[in-house]
């Protein structure tokens, strides 16, 4: 799909970029010659994630860090810049999420879950964006957020409210941070199977694969055409793309359409009955 130098020389830091989606763009930008930069709070997710990167040739630097922590977070930019010397992108992908019927929320619950989106994005925001400033050199700024952004959902509410915060973040820098040459973009992915996302938001006993029927493309994602639409969104060659919020979802999010539940019946018998309903020609 591109070319396999289109990334090279970037030193681009992930957050939870040693499990998931996060690792699935971490080994795409570093097929196509991007330097990366995995901070996790965990070292045991790190490296072996930093391990498969380095097998296909690329640099990779890990650093501990839970985004709820400035100080942490600051650490774990300073120790990529003391490697790399530079930091070109930041992919906001760490998050937190579980599924809960909000009368039983506690406040803490919400908090954490607030704590790790919005106040982690922007943790990682504030120490990427600073030294993208200090170098002068620009930048690009991508966060993982959800098509419920505009929706909300049920269940989800403290992830609602956090990733359409990231969503405001992300436009609002897209103008103050022009100046500075620096992008700034979302991804709203719909279903994109990974072991963290569905073992906490798919309820035991609930048919994943059912969840298909809703997706006019009748399938879920695949890692890497998220991969690769991240990739772009880094990419120079995507220079007048900012404050954007990119769905790739397989049409999922516009089944609100009031007659779109009709795709979902059998086709044959659809046309059937509409092609019944049509009046005959009065001749
Ligand atoms: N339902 C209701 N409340 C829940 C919950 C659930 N499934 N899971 C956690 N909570 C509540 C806890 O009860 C606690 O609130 P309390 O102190 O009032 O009891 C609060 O959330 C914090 O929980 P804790 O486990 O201490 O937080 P943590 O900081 O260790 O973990 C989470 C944060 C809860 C978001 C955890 O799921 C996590 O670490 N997730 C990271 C990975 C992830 O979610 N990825 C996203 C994949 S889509």
């Amino acid at each position: 799909m591109f070319r396999s130098d289109l990334l090279a020389g970037k030193v681009i830091l992930v957050t939870g970029g040693g499990t998931g989606l996060g690792k699935s763009m971490a080994l795409r930008f570093a097929e196509l010659g991007a330097k990366l930069v995995l901070v996790s709070r965990r070292l045991e997710h790190l490296e072996p994630a930093a391990a498969e990167i380095r097998a296909r040739g690329a640099e990779c630097h890990v650093a501990t860090a839970d985004v709820r922590r400035y100080e942490e977070v600051e650490a774990a930019v300073r120790s990529a810049v003391e490697r790399f010397s530079r930091l070109d992108a930041l992919v906001n992908n760490a998050a937190g999420n579980f599924l809960c019927p909000t009368e039983d929320l506690s406040p803490n619950g919400f908090a954490s879950v607030v704590g790790i989106v919005l106040q982690g994005t922007f943790h990682a925001t504030l120490a990427a964006g600073k030294q993208m400033i200090a170098q002068g050199t620009g930048g690009s700024i991508l966060s993982i957020i959800a098509t419920y952004t505009e929706t909300g959902s049920a269940f989800v509410v403290p992830s609602a409210c956090a990733k359409a915060g990231v969503l405001a973040m992300m436009k609002s820098l897209a103008v103050e941070w022009a100046k500075y040459k620096i992008r700034a973009n979302a991804i709203a992915p719909g279903p994109f199977p990974t072991e963290g996302a569905w073992s906490r938001l798919a309820p035991p006993g609930f048919d994943m694969s059912d969840r298909t029927k809703r997706i006019p493309a009748r399938r879920f994602g695949e890692h890497a055409e998220l991969a690769n639409l991240a990739a772009y969104l880094l990419a120079d060659e995507s220079g007048y793309v900012t404050g954007a919020d990119v769905i790739i979802d397989g049409g999922e999010s516009l089944m609100a359409g009031q007659f779109n539940e009709l795709t979902t019946y059998d086709p044959q018998l659809v046309g059937q009955v509409l092609r019944a309903m049509k009046p005959e020609k009065k001749t």
